[in-house]
């Protein structure tokens, strides 16, 4: 199989979350089966910073009433993966990806139209098409709505068929109705069974609708997403493909993630020899100041993006009750304001005890992951979630609660086994419970370590996701069955 990945961040060029680590690995593991993968990713100002790459094409952009140019350039093969970078200054030689302080850029549409049919325009040089484009999110949505459109005639598209994944439903890419000019696309799009969403258009709903197959990554948040609690007003949408929809979850790289090579920590350990833990754990208190630490308290860590899809207002909820505890948090994240106010708000009124970081630091957030003794996940909503997958490898237990991917990752701990805890209901009640549960748990170093170890031999690796999305691309370029048969029958 030929795929062209359509990204708009992807590891170690760029990163706001977990699309991007999906991003860096899926395509390794797809190379690492036979298939000829390639991904395409704009070059943003923090890509590859001062590093001249090798041009490898000029490109018009088909923009009305002015063309546009942009260039491509060859950014290497890693472990048989290209990437191509688009650089388009204008567009992306700015400080943020999506936004500049908490606001979204307001030339957003028109970077990722940019994007798109560079994309496009790109694969249209080369010799032979594609046989899957596999798009990511809103950001590279139009790819498959320009294909329905501008491109529809287009012989050299005729075979190409389009995978849209879903990494999560509630980011749409919502813009006023004369955008859709400046993205150079026909007003007859704005419809109820086109771009139309409640008076805007809406480029997640136009990914949904006009590829050839959709899936997202989690079986759970697969079904949740077809229901009017967790459709974010797609649920209707969703629900009309079903038949072309699937879960596939994803996989981490253990490449970047394991305790056992993690360059990132002070100290390696494995499941037979836990004693790298403990000195992680002396040194992640160290390092966030916390005076005398008290190293039988355990230590509970969160890294996250600071959104209200992270359920944090849960952990202000029962701040008292909670931080009167024998124990640490130590917290890393950036994010909505309100959040970041929280977590600067609980750290100066728990002094010692909640340790905090507002900040994105990649090396800290391995350290956490390996210093910490249990990891917090109250999410709302949570498609897949990566840092639970992480924490189980790294021997640090997760809380979480019980919803897309976090439902499919993690095995409530019943007293015998299981990997983490959970809670169902979203209030800060049930999460209080499951922490107290998880406490009285490491208070038995016996059980604690069996725990422990559970979750440090689960094998999340991407082998198995990487063959489900083969299965996909096999049947959409007709050389097999029913895509969503053969991907449900290798996840079972
Ligand atoms: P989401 O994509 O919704 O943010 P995931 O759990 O899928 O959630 O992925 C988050 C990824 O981003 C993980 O690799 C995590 O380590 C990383 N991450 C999130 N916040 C930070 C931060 N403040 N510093 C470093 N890494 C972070
Ligand atoms: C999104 C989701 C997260 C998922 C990630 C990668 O950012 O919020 O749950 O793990 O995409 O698919």
């Amino acid at each position: 199989m030929k795929v062209f990945f359509v990204a708009s961040e992807g590891v170690p060029f760029s990163k706001t979350g977990g699309l991007a680590d999906v991003v860096g690995a899926l395509p390794k593991a797809l190379a690492t089966l036979g298939h000829r993968i390639s991904v395409f990713l704009p070059r943003y100002r923090s890509t590859l910073p001062g590093q001249p790459l090798p041009r490898v094409a000029d490109l018009t952009l088909p923009f009305r009433p002015n063309l546009e140019f942009a260039a491509v350039e060859n950014a290497g093969e890693t472990q048989g993966v290209r990437t191509y970078l688009l650089s388009a200054p204008a567009y992306f030689d700015r400080d943020g990806l999506y936004q500049a302080h908490g606001q979204d850029y307001p030339d957003n549409a028109r970077r990722f139209a940019a994007f798109c049919l560079a994309a496009i325009e790109f694969l249209k040089r080369d010799a032979d098409p594609p046989d899957i484009i596999h798009c990511h999110d809103w950001q590279s949505a139009l790819v498959p709505i320009y294909l329905r459109s501008l491109y529809r005639d287009d012989p050299f598209f005729q075979r190409v068929r389009v995978l849209f994944t879903i990494h999560n439903l509630a980011y749409q890419g919502l813009f006023p109705p004369p955008t859709l000019e400046a993205m150079a696309l026909p007003s007859s799009l704005f419809t109820i069974e086109g771009l139309e969403f409640y008076g805007k258009v809406n480029l997640l709903k136009g990914g949904i609708l006009y590829s050839d197959f959709i899936s997202t990554v989690s079986r759970k948040y697969a079904e949740e997403i077809q229901t009017a609690e967790y459709g974010c007003g797609l649920d209707g949408v969703l629900v009309s493909r079903r038949d072309r929809l699937v879960g596939i979850l994803n996989g981490v790289d253990y490449d970047e993630w394991n305790p056992a090579t993690d360059k990132f920590l002070p100290a390696n350990y494995t499941p037979s020899d836990l004693k790298g833990k403990e000195v992680c754990k002396a040194e992640l208190l160290k390092r966030m100041g916390a005076a005398t630490p008290q190293m039988d308290w355990p230590v509970l860590g969160i890294v996250s993006r600071f959104a209200t899809q992270k359920g944090f207002d849960l952990i202000g909820e029962i701040a008292d009750r909670l931080m009167a505890k024998e124990l640490y948090i130590v917290a890393l994240g950036t994010g909505e304001p309100q959040y970041e106010e929280l977590f600067r708000q609980m750290a100066a009124h728990y002094p010692n005890k909640f340790l905090a970081k507002i900040a994105y630091d990649n090396a800290l957030a391995h350290q956490i992951e390996a210093g910490a003794d249990m990891f917090l996940m109250p999410s709302r909503y949570e498609p897949c979630g990566l840092n639970q997958i992480y924490s189980l490898k790294y021997g640090t237990p997760p809380i979480v609660r019980a919803t897309g991917g976090l439902d499919d990752t993690i095995e409530d701990f019943d007293g015998k086994s299981g990997t983490g805890f959970k809670f169902h209901q979203y209030s800060a009640e049930a999460l209080l419970e499951a922490i107290e549960r998880a406490l009285a748990a490491y208070r038995e170093p016996t059980l604690w370590r069996k725990i422990v170890r559970n979750g440090m031999k689960k094998d999340f690796s991407w082998a198995q996701s990487a063959r489900q999305y083969v299965a996909v691309y096999e049947q959409l370029a007709g050389v097999s069955r029913s895509a969503q048969a053969a991907a449900a029958e290798m996840s079972s």
